[in-house]
């Protein structure tokens, strides 16, 4: 188990993966993650399930590198095997009926948003799906979200391809170019992008759901790392989420607390860095 079957880069920043497990094939619901650890000596991280399949027991995996694990786990190849995984983790999103849906996806959250717009999609949903990337070659699953939604449209920081601005804008325009009726708003991506889509989806009376990326550690509801402030209240994203009332979330606060050991992490992948090559 926990084998990588297959490994494809996708954006030199970010590869996909394919992992045997199985079990975590047959239960696993859009919107869920899994808690990996690349190597013996790594911590552990948490990764969308963005595909399963129950015939060849597999799941895919997105992986974008920002940091030592993320690298070493993109740097793992076709073959060698995780050392730990352990899912399906969290709620499932919240999947249903609601009419025309929007889901709007940044950096490496578009790779996130394909599940949901997939179980969308099969729920009997209109899916529109917006995507942002910095420029045309960061653009990622192009082909598998043209399918998994009724249309898409990419925003570029650089207008290098589509809408030239970031996806809040690119939603702006989609709603009054097609001066469309918006049922419900799906946004994952990194937190000034959700912060912007819970601003505008306020104005626009429309509930929206944002899927969460605090810091995580066991992933069980046991260390508290991955604490969001919800409505005033505090929650726990790996058991009670990571889809939570974007409208209520305290985004400023998560912003705050992801770069908590921003220090730390520098100098490990700084370390890291002159570390490869040395058969380390
Ligand atoms: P570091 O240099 O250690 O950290 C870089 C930044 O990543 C930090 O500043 C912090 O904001 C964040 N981070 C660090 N450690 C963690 C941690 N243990 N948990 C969460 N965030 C952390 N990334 C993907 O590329 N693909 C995915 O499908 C994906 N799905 C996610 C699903 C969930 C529910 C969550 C919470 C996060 C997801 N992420 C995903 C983000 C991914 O977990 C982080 O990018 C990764 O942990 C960074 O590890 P690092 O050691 O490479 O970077
Ligand atoms: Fe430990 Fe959520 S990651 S409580
Ligand atoms: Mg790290």
């Amino acid at each position: 188990m926990n084998r990588i079957v297959q490994k494809e880069w996708l954006t030199p920043e970010i590869v996909r993966l394919r992992v045997e497990a199985p079990r975590i094939a047959k239960r696993w619901k859009a919107g869920q993650f899994v808690i990996i650890r690349p190597t013996k000596e790594g911590e552990r991280i948490p990764l969308t399930i963005v595909e399963g399949s129950q015939n060849d027991g597999t799941i895919t995996l997105v992986v974008q590198v920002v940091g030592k694990t993320t690298a070493v786990t993109a740097n793992l190849k076709a073959g060698e095997f995780l050392e730990d995984l352990l899912g399906p983790l969290g709620e499932p999103a919240t999947v249903k009926l609601f009419g025309t849906v929007l889901c709007v996806g940044g950096g490496v959250g578009v790779a996130e948003v394909l599940p949901v717009a997939r179980a969308l999609q099969s729920a009997g949903n209109r899916v529109i799906a917006l995507c942002g990337a910095r420029s045309g070659g960061k653009m990622i699953l192009d082909a598998e979200l043209q399918e998994a939604a009724d249309e898409l449209l990419w925003a570029t920081d650089d207008g290098s391809s589509g809408f030239h601005g970031n996806v809040a804008e690119l939603m702006r325009f989609w709603k009054w170019d097609r001066s469309a009726h918006v049922d419900a708003v799906f946004s994952i991506g990194p937190i000034p992008m959700m912060k912007a889509v819970a601003v505008l989806t306020r104005v626009w009376e429309v509930q929206c759901f944002a899927s969460l990326n605090p810091i995580m550690v066991d992933g069980t509801g046991m260390c508290g790392g991955c604490r969001v402030s919800v409505g005033g209240k505090v929650r726990f994203a790996c058991v009670e989420g990571p889809e939570f009332d974007a409208h209520q979330v305290d985004f400023d606060e998560l912003a705050i607390r992801n770069r908590a050991y921003f220090e730390q992490e520098k100098m490990v992948a700084e370390r890291h860095e002159c570390m490869i090559g040395l058969g380390r």
